[in-house]
């Protein structure tokens, strides 16, 4: 992997748009991130507000109906301020739901979805009077069904469906191929059971169709391909049963930049689905749906860094120099997860001709635990703060406490003040779950 040294805003760097240099080194959000190293501690995830607030913003003007995807990063000043910017909210689980609920967004305002919803789940959205609630399978539409009756409800419904369409930067984040474990083929005639199902419970009333085809999406043709399939399949829902697809739910997985790579253009994807979707929606004879999208890393991906203090540097028996960091896989597993890659830098940057290539480890006992590749980093490394990039989405959400490492703290910077968003994890925090009176065994 290749370090950037000197992060400057723009299209297609991985940095925040509001990162610079200045005299303290890397500033984001008007202020030296050292400063913030030192008041905070490390490791350290730190969100440019501005880079948040301008990506709904262009997503809002965009698409017709955004939901950020809260799976990618759950805090609950940050769900404020994404609603406040006029987006909705999806929810995985019931997790992300009671999280959503506790920050005060409107129900309304709230879709669940989830392969897997246990019953407490279903009753917990159902009673909240979530504004959607995606199916993802015909047992799950039952179920909602009697809840939603149970509760004396009419809930609207999505019915999750898989268009047949490959996407995603790993295997492991493609969802809309037919081998998918989400939502129902459209071509094997389970989604279509589905729909009929939905449409004739009397707890539920189907509002449209619901697909993510897949994750780090750098190019806006598979979505132009989920479109079209999906919106024959409702034509073909029209023709054949007479029922109306009012939204089209497309799901997330719009691309950002972690390295160099051109990040998929949000205005111009936007444009070019509304009107696919227009022309398609004609061709079928059916009236043009509300497209909606649930990105999260296009949201908040790109806004973040970590900050992590260099505690050892040694040279490993290959020759590699190594540099050990306070954090690594417990705070981003996407390395080891999926082979991310993340573009590392010092914060202070290396004098001309001092900088010598440099792995940079994390502290965990796994050999995978690796941060950055050949990162050029000076002689005085221990003690000094890097800065990894491009980490606010799926970081922090994914994180773990192992080798029992309390997570980060998280911190919001804009207009020159940092804000803290979310507490660093104690030792006493991971002590709670202890059971402490006298065991109570099971026979
Ligand atoms: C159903 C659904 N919607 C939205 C998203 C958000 O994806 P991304 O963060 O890549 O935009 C995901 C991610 O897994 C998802 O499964």
């Amino acid at each position: 992997m290749s370090a950037s040294l000197s992060p400057t805003p723009g299209p297609s760097t991985p940095w925040p748009v509001t990162a610079h240099w200045g005299d303290e080194g890397l500033e984001v959000g008007g202020v030296p991130v050292d400063r913030l190293a030192r008041e905070f501690g490390t490791p350290l995830l730190v969100l440019d507000a501005e880079h948040l607030r301008r990506r709904c913003r262009e997503l809002r003007t965009a698409f017709p109906r955004v939901y950020f995807a809260a799976k990618a990063l759950t805090a609950r000043r940050l769900l404020r301020l994404v609603n406040a910017e006029g987006l909705r909210v999806l929810a995985a689980s019931g997790g992300e739901l009671d999280a959503c609920l506790r920050a005060g967004i409107p129900p309304s305002h709230i879709a669940l979805h989830g392969n897997c919803k246990g019953d407490p789940e279903i009753d917990a959205a159902i009673g909240a009077g979530v504004g959607l609630l995606v199916c993802d399978h015909l047992e799950e539409i039952a179920r909602a069904d009697a809840v939603a009756r149970r509760l004396g409800r009419r809930q609207d419904v999505l019915v999750r469906v898989v268009p047949g369409v490959a996407a995603g930067a790993h295997p492991s984040l493609v969802t809309g191929t037919p081998a998918s474990k989400f939502g129902l083929p459209i071509d094997s005639g389970a989604a279509t059971a589905g729909v009929v199902a939905a449409v004739e419970a009397a707890g539920l009333r189907f509002r449209g169709l619901h697909a993510h085809i897949g994750s780090q999406v750098l190019d806006a043709a598979p979505f132009l391909a989920s479109v079209d399939a999906l919106t024959a399949f409702a034509g073909e829902l029209a023709r054949r049963h007479g029922v109306e697809t009012e939204i089209l739910d497309i799901g997330g997985g719009f691309g950002i930049t972690y390295l160099d790579e051109d990040p998929l253009d949000l205005a111009c994807t936007g444009s070019a689905l509304l009107e696919r979707l227009r022309r398609a929606a004609a061709r079928e004879g059916i009236p043009v749906p509300l497209l909606a999208v649930e990105p999260g890393r296009a949201i908040v991906g790109g806004a973040g860094v970590t900050l992590y203090r260099v505690g050892a540097v040694k040279v490993a028996a290959d020759g590699r120099r190594l540099a050990a960091v306070d954090g690594g896989m417990s705070d981003n597993p996407r390395p080891m997860l999926y082979g991310a890659q993340h573009a590392v830098a010092p914060v202070v940057p290396a004098r001309p001709g001092e900088a010598s290539m440099t792995t940079v480890v994390g502290r965990h006992c796994e050999s995978g635990d690796v941060i950055a590749e050949a990162v050029p980093l000076g002689a005085e490394l221990v003690g000094q703060v890097l800065v990894a990039a491009a980490t606010g989405a799926y970081c922090y959400s994914l994180s773990s406490n192992y080798n029992r490492t309390p997570r980060p703290a998280v911190v919001a910077v804009h207009g020159s003040a940092a804000q803290l968003w979310l507490r660093r994890e104690t030792h006493d925090d991971l002590d709670r779950l202890e059971v402490t009176e006298p065991a109570a065994t099971v026979a």
